[in-house]
């Protein structure tokens, strides 16, 4: 039986919290929202198919805790104007069958989406395809009380943790970034000052939602930019991540910079950032999670059972297939059928997962998102419609 092997052992997370495998589905961005923050029916069935396919922990990717500074229109927003009765029926579906369903919570910062936002990071930038404006310090001490409600509503709801998302080069991100940060305060300069804030930022939201909840965090092994986070800079941080009380630290790499190269693009035959993980687990015992690139059964039971990792993070496979935990552990090793295009316009591919995460939500097949061309209009053309909602609900 293939639930014998390790990648079918429980593992205690720090905070006491058990996770029932070592397969989580790592953080996507659904765009299933419904505009005014608030989630829909087709994102409640999306995440019960994943809860009822076997995987240990889903985690819904770019939870906002402001509207000023979303990633898309088509995220949640989770503060004190948020209605909790309406995150209740999703907390409730993705917990479902023994399942942890988190909140990834984030800001975008500099990547803020244009329509819906004046963009702002750490420090103001005027490139050609990327314009933002600087946080100022009253900004950056604000983000720990901001983080930490957001957590505080999520466990209230229902939801079993969160993960602050300081990966993809987003706000946090962009802290840990020389390419982002050019700050000459505390949060700037070297990598002990870029993390400051991340750091505050557990320490609030640990205080906040108490001892017993997990807290993940995703980070970067490495920008993959010139000039970027470099893989030394990040082993530094994870090796202040384990004095902290967070309970599951998820590596992966890359930016949405544009016309950077992002994890959810990359092609390859493994797992992208197994170098890196291997040189964290010699900086700290927390538990770890690698994702990206995870493409079969084998690659899954090695990256655990070699020790390199504890948990393993699984994002467009389970866009595949949605219940791929449970036909590995009933012995159908099934390797995801990733799809292959001819053609892969810039956007084109994560536009394609993002319009399959709808089609399981709605169980709907939307045959014309074949065409890449075809799938960045479909995605464009519901985040506008989105946008005119977004703008009319948080601008009342
Ligand atoms: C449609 C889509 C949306 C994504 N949204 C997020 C997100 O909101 N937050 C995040 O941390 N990563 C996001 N990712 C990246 C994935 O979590 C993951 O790091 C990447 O896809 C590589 O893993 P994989 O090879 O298992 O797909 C997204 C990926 C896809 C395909």
């Amino acid at each position: 039986m293939q639930s014998d092997t390790e990648l079918f052992q429980p593992i205690k997370l720090p905070c006491g919290v058990v996770l029932k495998n070592r397969m989580v589905k790592s953080a996507m961005s659904d765009s299933l929202g419904d505009g005014t923050g608030h989630p829909t029916d087709a994102q409640t069935k999306l995440y019960a198919q994943w809860a009822m396919g076997g995987i240990a922990a889903s985690i819904i990717g770019e939870v906002q805790f402001t509207s000023d500074f979303a990633e898309k229109p088509g995220n949640l927003v989770l503060n004190v104007d948020a209605d909790l009765d309406r995150f209740r029926p999703l907390a409730k579906s993705g917990g479902q069958n023994e399942s942890l369903l988190w909140l990834q919570l984030g800001h975008a910062g500099a990547l803020s989406y244009a329509p819906t936002s004046s963009p702002m990071g750490p420090s103001a930038l005027d490139l050609a395809r990327l314009k933002c404006d600087a946080l100022n310090v009253a900004d950056v001490e604000a983000l720990p009380a901001q983080f930490a409600d957001a957590a505080r509503l999520a466990q209230q709801a229902g939801f079993g943790g969160v993960q602050i998302h300081a990966g993809h080069g987003f706000l946090l991100s962009q802290f840990l970034s020389p390419l982002f940060n050019h700050r000459d305060d505390q949060y700037g300069g070297a990598i002990a000052n870029r993390m400051r804030i991340i750091l505050d930022i557990i320490s609030a939201t640990r205080a906040a939602v108490g001892d017993g909840f997990p807290i993940a965090i995703k980070m970067n092994s490495s920008d993959q930019l010139e000039g970027g986070l470099s893989e030394d800079d990040a082993l530094q941080f994870a090796a202040a991540l384990d004095q902290t009380s967070i309970d599951l630290i998820d590596i992966s790499g890359g930016t949405y910079f544009p016309g950077a190269k992002a994890a959810s693009d990359g092609g390859g035959t493994g797992p992208y950032f197994l170098a890196f993980a291997k040189r964290a687990r010699g900086v700290t015992i927390k538990p770890l999670m690698l994702t990206g690139g995870f493409k079969t059964h084998a690659q899954a039971v090695d990256a655990v059972a070699s020790g390199a990792v504890d948990v393993v993070g699984l994002a467009r496979a389970m866009a595949i297939h949605p219940d791929l935990p449970d036909q590995w552990a009933t012995g159908n090793l099934l390797e995801p059928a990733f799809p292959r295009f001819a053609e892969t316009p810039e956007g084109g591919i994560t536009a394609w997962y993002t319009m399959r995460l709808t089609e399981i939500g709605t169980g709907e097949v939307i045959e014309e998102i074949s065409d890449l061309h075809r799938a960045i209009e479909m995605y464009e053309e519901r985040d506008a419609q989105r946008t005119a909602v977004w703008l009319e609900h948080f601008n009342e």
